[in-house]
């Protein structure tokens, strides 16, 4: 199955398809994972990106669209993928449409006050980017990954600024995909404001996996 999982910051999309890889055996295919990785590893990619994820603004289409074709080419993902953070952009939806064919959209809802409250909390693995929350979804160890053993920190783009500024690009640039999608009938509203049970549980039921 070829899914997107469209949602403003912090909706849990890195939460719910780290769960849905093991339902669906399909790789998790996240554009800011992707990025994240090429900073820590200080690649020529990561230099390019590292300001502008930092102040919570999108990387270039281009440069963006290059990375996902690239990716979706691999063998892991002939067979499906669950595509987290792309598209982002009206440009980014038409480019996918041409190489490669999407059988679900998941927009997740939930107002804004949900997303600070998830964001503000959350930790980040270093190492394998798994997200946890100091509430929500605590690590058994307190800074430690449950997954890797990692260390755990607080992305930069997590800071009130920066927040604000992503939750103003998702309203500019991503939100008018949820129109894109419905009007080609992909698209299916999941309610991601409950626990992180709960919403697995209706993530299985709208696709009846
Ligand atoms: P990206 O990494 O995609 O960031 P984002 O969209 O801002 O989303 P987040 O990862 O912050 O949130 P999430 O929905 O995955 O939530 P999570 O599961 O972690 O992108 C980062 C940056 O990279 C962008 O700003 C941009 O610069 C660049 N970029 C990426 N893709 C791009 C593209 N296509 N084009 C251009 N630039 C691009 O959950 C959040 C917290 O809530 C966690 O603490 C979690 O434990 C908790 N939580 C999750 N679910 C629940 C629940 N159900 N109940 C309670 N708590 C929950
Ligand atoms: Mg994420």
């Amino acid at each position: 199955m070829k899914l997107i999982f469209l949602g403003p910051p912090g909706a849990g999309k890195g939460t719910l398809a780290a769960k849905a890889v093991e339902i669906l055996t399909v790789p998790h295919i996240s554009t800011g994972n992707i990025f994240r990785a090429a900073i820590a590893a200080k690649s020529p990619l990561g230099l390019k990106v590292k300001e502008i994820l930092d102040s919570g603004k999108l990387v270039d289409d281009e440069t963006t669209i290059g990375l996902v074709r690239e990716r979706l080419a691999q063998d892991d993902a002939r067979a499906g993928y669950i595509l987290d953070g792309f598209p982002r952009t009206i440009p980014q939806a038409e480019a996918l449409s041409g190489f490669s064919a999407v059988d679900k959209v998941l927009n997740f809802d939930i107002p804004d006050s949900g997303v600070v409250e998830r964001l503000s909390g959350r930790r980040t693995c270093k190492k394998c980017g798994v997200n946890f929350h100091i509430l929500f979804n605590k690590p058994e160890r307190e800074g430690i990954c449950d997954a890797c053993g990692g260390e755990l920190y607080t992305r930069d783009d997590d800071k009130a600024e920066a927040i604000r500024k992503r939750l103003q690009v998702y309203r500019d640039q991503t939100a008018p995909l949820i129109d894109f999608y419905r009007e080609k009938g992909l698209l299916i509203d999941v309610d991601a404001r409950p626990g992180i049970d709960e919403v697995v549980e209706n993530f299985r039921k709208s696709l009846g996996v």
